[in-house]
Formats: C-alpha cells, sequence, structure tokens
C-alpha cells in the first residue's frame, strides 16, 4: 500500500518536473506548423477553434489578416471563450462582444489579446500564424 502512493506521488511528481521543464510554448516551438482546415474561406470576423500542442487556440480572420491566440487564460489556465460581435445584439453581453472571456473570474481581453479586466495579469498568449501556398498554419 505504501509503496504504491509513494509510486503515485513519484509519478505525479515527475509529471510536474516534466512540464516544468517541457511548458507548452517550449512545445509548440519545437513542433511543426499546424495547419488549420478551412482558414482560407473564413469570412472577415470569422474564427476558427483549433487545439496546438494540446492547447485550445483560436484562429480570428480580421479585415487586416489573421491573429491567433491560446485559449488560456492567464490567471489560472482555464479556457476563455471568443464572443463575436454577433453577441452585441444582446444587452447582458454587450461588455463582452468582440471580446475574449473568462467564465471562471471574469477576465475579460480585448480582440488583440490585452487585458481589459478582471484578474489576469498579462495578455493571452499571441501565436504565430503563417500563411504558405493558400494554407493557413499556426506554430
Ligand atoms: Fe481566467 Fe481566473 S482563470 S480569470
Amino acid at each position: 500500500m505504501h509503496i504504491s502512493l509513494l509510486a503515485v506521488a513519484g509519478v505525479l511528481g515527475a509529471t510536474g518536473a516534466l512540464a516544468y521543464l517541457y511548458p507548452p510554448g517550449l512545445r509548440r516551438r519545437l513542433r511543426s506548423p499546424e495547419r488549420v482546415p478551412g482558414a482560407e474561406s473564413l469570412p472577415p470576423g470569422g474564427s476558427s477553434a483549433v487545439r496546438i500542442a494540446g492547447e485550445p487556440a483560436l484562429l480570428l480572420k480580421t479585415e487586416s489578416g489573421y491573429r491567433a491566440f491560446s485559449l488560456v487564460c492567464t490567471h489560472l489556465g482555464c479556457v476563455v471563450r471568443w464572443r463575436p460581435d454577433e453577441a452585441r445584439k444582446k444587452n447582458s453581453q454587450k461588455k463582452i462582444a468582440g471580446r475574449f472571456a473568462c467564465p471562471c473570474h471574469g477576465g475579460v481581453f480585448d480582440s488583440e489579446g490585452k487585458v481589459v479586466s478582471g484578474p489576469p495579469p498579462r495578455a493571452l498568449e499571441r501565436l504565430e500564424v503563417r500563411e504558405r501556398n493558400g494554407q493557413v498554419f499556426i506554430i
């Protein structure tokens, strides 16, 4: 019994150490760019949710091109949600229309990923977008 608890504790400790030594940002940089299927046909204002290195991310198409963000909140790691402009029609959601909103503690980020309100200490992580041969990739 004690040995299995020690084994579990050892595995958890090793997992934490690996996560520390091999953080998501590094994981993304070490892997190949991820193609976003259908991104080429997104209209301005459109978005596509994807997973990059196992993490949720969002590709936004704007009038000036593409932007991509990690959807992991910089406060405590909840997954933020993109609230497209259509939400402006609902009065209760006016404050978060065209922004990212975190459901955990009310953090709000603008469409550039910058903190607008709430406890997040810094902007959403911006991901690099590349277009190659008519296809869109997130790095
Ligand atoms: Fe997003 Fe706290 S985890 S505001």
